[in-house]
């Protein structure tokens, strides 16, 4: 039976009544956060997350009231989250959230706008152009420049790919979207350096040309690409007959931090016609401090820019853009569609589906724009600063501890590490106790085959002091 009042309750109403009730939820939810033991994780083993999680039945035959729901949730879930604010919280690239952000969530959600189509989002649209507007400034772009928000780094860059596999086919006469791959793409290469993202090889799987498109291009000590290797490698391809179709530069490596020579890269992928794409979700964030900036030097000549908002900018996920110089290249990606997208829209009602590899999706572009004002150009570039230098002074303390050996020169806010005397089976076994037990979530990868310990510095309130206590932590659990 239709029983309108008590469902009227369940959702989002924005007169009086239905703020009051969602004011309520959200004191609620605000106070289920609340931790009463510190650490960066709680030191609960997988089997007793397991069982605390399973005692919630999803979907009981009766609904149970919010108030309650909300409360077991503080309890068995977010009471046993990873905590990126705690300073001992420094293995990923994952960082605590900024309040304006995720005040701006509630609001996303509770208007629920998709960004697909205009007629689903019709200032929010603007928001989103608006920002992509700003960041394609920042990175120096001309007025062509515009941009979309995806889900992540990893889609940012499959779609900046796709883009350029679309113009390289576009360009021999080929509609690559509709009638699939010609023969010439056999021949196709992205080039990339070997500290390149994973989500590189994952895009040239996914768009037909096999991970073995990828040719990856040797790294220095620091892990920024050699040019020497890759003026070698085009050399290389152009005697075997292959086509390098586009180079990637990385603006901050995963592991290391590096920032690939994007100048030199860019003028090597004009002079080859190649798409030059760079992967600047670490680092792009440099784009907002004038003394970081100049690490990106060239940046403005990609054709397209991978942005993580949810890494270096505070923002919880999802929210990361894609830049491209010439905006009509998203033309290449366009798919009509009957109800969506028709092309008979209004003057001015522009539908972003028609940029994106997804269809419906979320407004992010909002909590960007809430957090970059509330925080600021200065605040924010002083925040980045500090995070690079803290990561200067880890690696100083490193260098000056005999118990520890830098792996390499620190570039960003990742900073890696091994133990002399010590086995990788010992770095395992620290790295695991430390994740065990909740005293630390540190970092743990390889290096060209090297095992090693990894900080990944995402936290603006950490301090040197904090630096050195991790680091005091790591060598009494190495020599137990
Ligand atoms: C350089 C680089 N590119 C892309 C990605 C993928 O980003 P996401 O996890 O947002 O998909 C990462 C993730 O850490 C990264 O470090």
């Amino acid at each position: 039976m239709n029983d309108a009042t008590s469902w009227r309750e369940l959702f989002v109403a924005t007169d009086p009544p239905g703020l009051a009730v969602l004011a309520h939820a959200a004191e609620v939810a605000v106070g289920s956060l609340h931790q009463p033991t510190p650490g960066p994780r709680s030191p609960l083993t997988p089997a007793q997350l397991r069982a605390g999680v399973r005692e919630l039945e999803v979907c009981p035959s009766e609904g149970v009231a919010l108030d309650q729901v909300l409360g077991e949730l503080g309890g068995s879930v977010w009471a046993h989250g990873v905590r990126p604010l705690d300073v001992a919280c420094v293995a990923h690239l994952h960082p605590p959230s900024v309040v304006s952000a995720v005040v701006s969530e509630l609001t996303i959600a509770s208007t629920n706008q998709s960004m697909d189509s205009w007629d689903q989002a019709p200032v929010a649209t603007e928001v989103e152009l608006h920002l992509m507007d700003f960041l394609a400034a920042r990175l120096g772009f001309p007025s062509s420049a515009s941009g979309v928000m995806t889900s992540g780094g990893t889609a940012s860059n499959l779609l900046g790919l796709t883009l350029a596999r679309s113009l390289t086919a576009s360009r021999i006469g080929v509609d690559v979207l509709k009638t699939g791959l010609p023969p010439e793409a056999h021949a196709w290469r992205f080039l990339a350096s070997d500290q390149a993202h994973f989500s590189i090889q994952r895009a040239a799987a996914q768009l037909g040309l096999g991970r073995d498109a990828v040719v990856t291009i040797a790294t220095d000590d620091k892990g920024a690409m050699d040019l020497t290797d890759l003026d070698a490698t085009l050399v290389r391809l152009d005697t075997e007959g292959l086509r390098p179709i586009v180079i990637v530069a990385t603006a901050g490596t995963t592991d290391l931090g590096a920032i690939d020579p994007v100048a030199d890269v860019a003028r090597r992928a004009r002079a080859v016609g190649a798409w030059f794409h760079v992967d600047a979700a670490v680092a792009g964030a440099f784009v907002m401090s004038d003394s970081l900036c100049a690490r990106l030097d060239g940046i403005a000549a990609a054709d397209s820019v991978t942005v993580d908002f949810h890494k270096l900018w505070w923002q919880p996920f999802n929210a990361s853009a894609l830049v491209v110089r010439d905006a009509e290249r998203f033309d290449l990606l366009r798919v009509p569609s009957n109800y969506l997208d028709r092309g008979d829209e209004l003057e001015g009602m522009v539908n972003l589906v028609g940029r994106s590899l997804d269809t419906s999706r979320r407004f992010d572009a909002a909590k960007v724009v809430a957090s970059l004002r509330t925080i600021g150009q200065r605040t924010f570039a002083t925040m980045l600063e500090h995070l690079v230098e803290l990561t200067q002074y880890a690696a100083a303390a490193i260098d000056a501890n005999p118990a520890f050996d830098l792996v390499a020169p620190v570039s960003a806010v990742t900073c890696v590490f091994d133990a002399p005397g010590h086995t990788s089976e010992d770095l395992r076994r620290v790295q695991q106790d430390l994740l065990a037990d909740g005293s630390m979530v540190l970092g743990r990868t390889r290096i060209k085959g090297r095992a090693a310990l990894k900080f990944t510095f995402m936290n603006p309130l950490a301090t040197n002091a904090d630096v050195d206590e991790l680091l005091a932590i790591i060598k009494g659990r190495l020599t137990r």
